[in-house]
């Protein structure tokens, strides 16, 4: 069996010409475009990337962005006073602190200042609280895209047993909330999980996030499975680095029934989720 691809590349382009088209039509009928900040604090490089992105999807989507760039040195007051100046600016619809932040900053501490209107990480405990008891929430990019995957791949989640390796609170938790949301019975491994390959081979839906680079192998994966790999990381390969998932590409092709893989599956659909937390976030914030 050769699996599937569920191409997360291509349909980020999709949703993010959808969510143009959607954004245009709500400056049409408000006058207010749409506005996402991103704030960096420090120089580290793939932070640098990422932000770069974001900033330049949410320009191309037709949505304000605006980025700013903060030293390494910044104290956590100096932070928390300036996310304290964009919860309040109306042109400001989302707010998005880059993560990791320099150590004499709390991670907490900026998760908590943002606030849950504007929270379009989908990381302050209000919009956690709101995701856990089925209210509407501003929802972790990740594993929203990681349902839409599955959703407009044709991948039948209700009644499916999905199995999660990893449980982040950006990922795996978020996943596990979503999954049964959508009638999924769900499983979440992590390292202290007995028997990891035994667990993963009860799955219909597979989803690994674990940040260890090609941890899942093919005989994890229960055949005609669906695999999503959530994982980023790099290997040198041939004097090369090249990116990698969690997942072993090549035995999970023969393996899978459908796979989206690392690169080019959940990433790309990270910040096409992202653009559409913002449309939300304006969508109600703007009456
Ligand atoms: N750093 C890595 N991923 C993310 C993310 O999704 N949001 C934020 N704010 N920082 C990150």
């Amino acid at each position: 069996m050769t699996a599937r691809i569920l191409d997360g590349k291509a349909l980020a382009k999709t949703i993010r010409d959808e969510i143009k088209t959607e954004v245009e039509q709500f400056i049409a009928e408000s006058g207010v475009q749409p506005g996402l900040t991103v704030v960096l604090v420090g120089d580290n490089p793939a932070s640098q990337v990422y932000v770069r992105n974001k900033v330049k999807a949410c320009q191309e989507a037709g949505m304000n962005s605006e980025r700013i760039d903060l030293p390494k040195e910044t104290t956590q007051d100096e932070l928390l006073s300036i996310v304290d100046r964009l919860n309040n600016d109306p042109a400001v619809h989302g707010i998005l602190v880059q993560l990791p932040v320099p150590d004499q900053i709390e991670e907490r501490a900026v998760i908590h200042a943002v606030t849950p209107e504007k929270d379009v990480d989908g990381f302050h405990p209000v919009n956690v609280g709101r995701l856990w008891i089925g209210e509407d929430a501003l929802i972790s990019c990740t594993p929203l895209g990681v349902i839409e995957i599955l959703k407009r791949g044709g991948i039948e989640i209700k009644g499916a047993n999905a199995v999660i390796v990893g449980r982040s609170n950006i990922v795996g938790k978020p996943m596990a909330n979503l999954l049964i949301r959508e009638h999924a019975t769900v499983t979440v491994c992590h390292s202290r999980t007995r028997d990891l390959p035994g667990e993963c081979r009860r799955a219909d839906i597979l989803i690994a996030a674990t940040g260890q680079s090609q941890m899942v192998r093919g005989d994890w994966i229960k055949p005609g499975a669906t695999v999503i790999d959530v994982g980023i990381s790099f290997i040198e390969k041939d004097g090369k680095f090249v990116q990698v998932g969690d997942v072993h590409k090549e035995e999970a092709m023969e393996a899978a029934g459908a796979l989206s893989p690392s690169p080019g599956g959940p990433g790309p659909m990270t910040i096409a989720m992202l653009l559409s937390n913002t449309l939300k976030a304006a969508r109600r914030l703007v009456r």
